[in-house]
């Protein structure tokens, strides 16, 4: 659920009445990128990678900061509590700005637009977390550098929808050499008979998730085995545990891919495990 007050360029606004220029280069070119923030119990979390991963995503596109960082970070506490958000998400969304359409940036200086929503309650059902999900697969279809974390989302959507239509809640992209890249909107891991964790390393082929770095991280000092490397349709196929990870779905169980059972079709108990281990990490976690 939406939640009452954003930040548009600038002003603090009701979001219902907020508004967007027609040339704004987000609306007309998805020129832009975005940010998604997880908000538990009203702490941000992992605010500092977020703000890192921005700074990457502006600088590729050679997009100037709006604001000061620091300045950003008390625009979300202002929000966190003119919104009295608790749990739910930050999203942040930084376009070239406004200008004549025209394919090449603008040649004199625009101020990047900038707004900033706020939302709550925007994760799946615990139905979801307790059974599992069912994901689809099918050939990537993205541009190039999917790591930049760019508005422009059509294949994405695409995807979503497609998952959507085959009863599944994730479609896994499929590179040419039919290793999984990532989902539409989440990072794509699998387990290994023996126990070995693998999620597709960084590069241009996937978008460095927050949660995938946490979760490394945390499985990594829980002594469990990860490992970065690309793995098939195959490998996941006979993967004794699959689950996908993003700031909004956490750490969700894969039960099932292209209609095929993984494991023995029941949340595995890596995935339960990492989950527990995100959740206490968001509980002490966080800032304020
Ligand atoms: N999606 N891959 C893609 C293509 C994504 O869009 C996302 C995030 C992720 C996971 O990243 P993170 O762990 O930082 O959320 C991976 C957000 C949540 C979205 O578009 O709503």
């Amino acid at each position: 659920m939406s939640s009452g007050i954003a930040f548009v360029n600038g002003r603090y606004v009701f979001k219902k009445e907020a508004m967007v220029n027609v040339e704004d280069r987000g609306y007309q070119f998805a020129d832009g990128v975005y940010e998604v923030i997880a908000v538990s119990n009203s702490r941000l979390i992992d605010l500092d990678a977020h703000l890192d991963r921005l700074s990457r995503s502006l600088a590729e596109l050679e997009i100037a900061w709006p604001l000061k960082r620091r300045v950003l970070v008390l625009i979300f506490s202002k929000l966190i509590k003119r919104n009295n958000l608790k749990d739910g998400n930050i999203y942040l969304q930084i376009s070239r700005g406004v200008a004549n359409r025209n394919h090449s940036f603008p040649k004199t200086r625009v101020r990047p637009s900038l707004v900033i929503t706020v939302s709550k309650f925007g994760r799946p059902s615990d139905k979801k977390f307790r059974e599992g999900v069912k994901v689809v697969t099918m050939q990537e279809n993205r541009w190039s550098r999917p790591d930049i974390k760019s508005i422009a989302l059509l294949p994405n959507v695409l995807a979503k929808e497609f998952a959507y239509k085959k009863d599944s809640f994730e479609t896994w992209f499929l590179d040419v050499d039919q290793t999984i890249t990532e989902g539409s909107s989440t990072n794509a891991w699998i387990v290994h008979p023996k126990g070995e964790i693998v999620t597709r390393e960084l590069g241009t082929k996937i978008l460095g998730g927050i949660t995938r770095a946490r979760m490394v991280e945390l499985a990594r000092s829980a002594g469990m085995f990860v490992t970065e490397k690309p793995f098939s349709l195959q490998d996941a196929l006979s993967a004794e545990e699959a689950f996908i990870t993003s700031t909004t779905s956490l750490v969700m169980p894969v039960i099932e891919i292209d209609g095929k059972t993984i494991g023995s079709g029941r949340p595995g108990p890596v995935a339960l495990k990492l989950k527990k281990l995100y959740e206490e990490f968001c509980i002490k976690g966080g800032v304020k």
